[in-house]
């Protein structure tokens, strides 16, 4: 039933996933989360780690087998997770970043202290080189608090939002929720996703996030964040 647009799943490239076991394990969760797509991010970040192409293409490979033999109906896709560095814009260039499932959208993360200027220029500059900027996780930057800099970037450059499902399903952060009450009230936000790593930990919480959206937001928005959305990217490939 989900779609789930950040997740690492893929072992021994980032911190996600750190051996086949581990991806295995986070397969079954997805299952029983009902998440029926992934696209695979690990992180890349221009400029600082390398990152291990043809190992992700492999084990990804191994991975897609191992659906197969398992008849385990799950579909992955490529993608990454791409850290804003002053070399960002080269590695797009280059076709060095890997784009969500081939299509023209790039799921974008900045360092916590970055500021509002900082994402408004990432932005940019990925929409002027013809792609669509995904913001990652936008409840974790102070920048970002305000919900008109959201609409700003929505405005500006199209960008999409993606939010956390373990952050709707967080209870304990009232500031927090009520900041992600206004955003999504006011639709600003276009995907709620996993972003898993290795297990236990940052597990999917894809099922019960969706239960959480339909009691606060109803049960279109609800299927548009966890999976409506990302669907209609999908179908352009
Ligand atoms: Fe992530």
């Amino acid at each position: 039933m989900f779609v789930d647009m950040h997740h690492h799943l893929i072992y021994g490239i980032d911190d996600g996933a750190k051996d086949f076991e581990g991806t295995k394990k986070m397969i079954a969760q997805a299952v029983e989360n009902q998440v029926h797509t992934i696209i695979t991010t690990p992180h890349i970040t221009p400029g600082q780690e390398p990152f291990p192409y043809e190992t992700y293409k492999a084990h990804l490979e191994e991975t897609r087998k191992y659906l197969e033999e398992n008849k385990i109906d799950l579909t992955l896709y490529t993608g990454c997770e791409v850290l804003y560095t002053p070399s960002t814009p080269y590695f797009l260039s280059e076709g060095k970043v890997f784009t969500l499932a081939n299509t023209n959208h790039v799921l974008v993360e900045f360092m916590p202290d970055d500021e509002y200027a900082d994402l408004l220029k990432a932005g940019r500059s990925v929409a002027e080189m013809g792609y669509v900027p995904v913001y990652a996780h936008v409840e974790r930057y102070d920048c970002l608090k305000k919900p008109e800099q959201l609409r700003r970037l929505r405005r500006e450059f199209d960008a999409l939002i993606q939010v956390n499902a373990s952050t709707v399903i967080d209870k304990h952060g009232f500031f927090r929720q009520r900041y992600l009450n206004r955003i999504f009230e006011e639709e600003l936000v276009d995907f709620v996703s996993s972003d898993s790593h290795d297990l236990p930990g940052r597990d999917s919480h894809m099922a019960e996030a969706f239960d959480e959206l339909t009691v606060r937001f109803g049960i279109d928005l609800a299927h548009a964040l966890t999976h409506g959305n990302a669907e209609k990217i999908l179908r352009v490939i």
